[in-house]
């Protein structure tokens, strides 16, 4: 790999040894040391001479970045998300941009399936009520939740999670609706799916998944007026990104049990605040943006990044590449 030697790669916090001393052997590393991420001066200082970055979603690569670095090529990006990006402004100077698809997929799911099963049945609230000491005697009016299996599961977005998700509300005996801009015929007839209109599902779905990227068209796509839509009794499951969700209406209707319960793994800011007033609520299980963090995804992933990064390098188009309309521009800054 003596070709790649010379190049500078700047990671943006420490990877399993796995992945990250084969890219040692490759390049020239440098690796922010610390659990939380570089401030913006450092990572603006560390990518000046940097050919390739390795980011986290919880680095924010903007212009300015991108402006102080001259000899940037890729940022290769530990996350299926890359909203953490400017894609446009990496197209227009020529720099690939590459995420992680599809290892962390199936992982995900189980995450988004375990929050739907533990919001259903108030797994949080009842670990709370025992370390509390409030377990008196089996009673037949207490923590009572409600059935999943049969239910109906509403899927905002059907890529790769939302249909792992979609398979495994088959696997419960659920009717399972979803809404995409692109319709899915095949998958709809293999696994017994219905595309039906945003509107729809949410006033027809028990169980409401969100598997939408965060875009300006996604951001605040749930708000009062379609959580108002929901049923009473629903549920909301998000493991896509906070921002999808208006946070202040989902505060208000559970509050006030317009809808039953909500887990949520993503946060509009993250980490949630500690004053935020979701956090005083029963009916909301939040986890720390873990959906991907089994031991086997996580070292896919930081693998997966790292590979992306040195075929770059070595001057060909890593295949998760997603703004290929920056590869002409790419190609002509390679040396020749
Ligand atoms: C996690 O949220 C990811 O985008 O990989």
């Amino acid at each position: 790999m003596a070709e790649t030697k010379a190049a500078k790669v700047y990671v943006t916090r420490e990877l399993p040894s796995a992945a990250l001393d084969p890219l040692a052997e490759a390049a020239t590393v440098r690796v922010w040391p610390e659990e939380l991420p570089p401030p913006p001066e450092v990572l603006l200082a560390e990518a000046a001479d940097a050919d390739a970055l390795l980011t986290l979603l919880t680095d924010r690569i903007d212009a300015a970045i991108m402006a102080a670095a001259p000899r940037l090529r890729v940022i290769s990006n530990m996350a299926v998300g890359y909203d953490n990006i400017d894609v446009q402004e990496a197209s227009r100077r020529g720099i690939l941009v590459t995420n992680t698809p599809g290892i962390l997929t199936k992982t995900t799911a189980d995450f988004a399936f375990a929050l739907l099963l533990a919001a259903a049945r108030r797994v949080v609230e009842a670990d709370r009520y025992t370390r509390q000491g409030r377990w008196k005697t089996w009673g037949p009016q207490i923590l009572l939740g409600q059935d999943v299996y049969e239910a109906t599961l509403g899927v905002v977005g059907l890529g790769g999670v939302g249909l792992e998700v979609a398979k495994r509300g088959r696997g419960f005996g659920m009717r399972v609706l979803y809404c995409d801009s692109t319709r899915r015929p095949k998958e709809e007839r293999r696994y017994g799916l219905a595309c039906v209109k945003l509107d729809q599902l949410l006033a027809e779905s028990d169980f409401v998944s969100l598997h939408t990227p965060l875009t300006p068209e996604t951001h605040h796509l749930i708000g009062e007026r379609e959580l108002a839509l929901m049923k009473p009794t629903a549920v909301l499951v998000n493991t896509a990104r906070g921002a999808i969700v208006d946070q202040r209406d989902l505060w208000r209707f559970l509050k006030d049990g317009r809808i039953a319960a909500a887990a949520i793994d993503v946060s509009e800011q993250e980490p949630i605040a500690p004053d935020d007033p979701l956090l005083g609520l029963d009916n909301i299980i939040i986890t720390p943006h873990i959906a991907s963090a089994s031991v086997a995804t996580r070292l896919g992933m930081a693998r997966m990044a790292v590979d992306n990064l040195l075929t770059a390098l070595r001057g060909q188009v890593p295949p998760q590449c997603v703004n290929r309309e920056a590869i002409p521009r790419w190609r002509r800054a390679l040396p020749r």
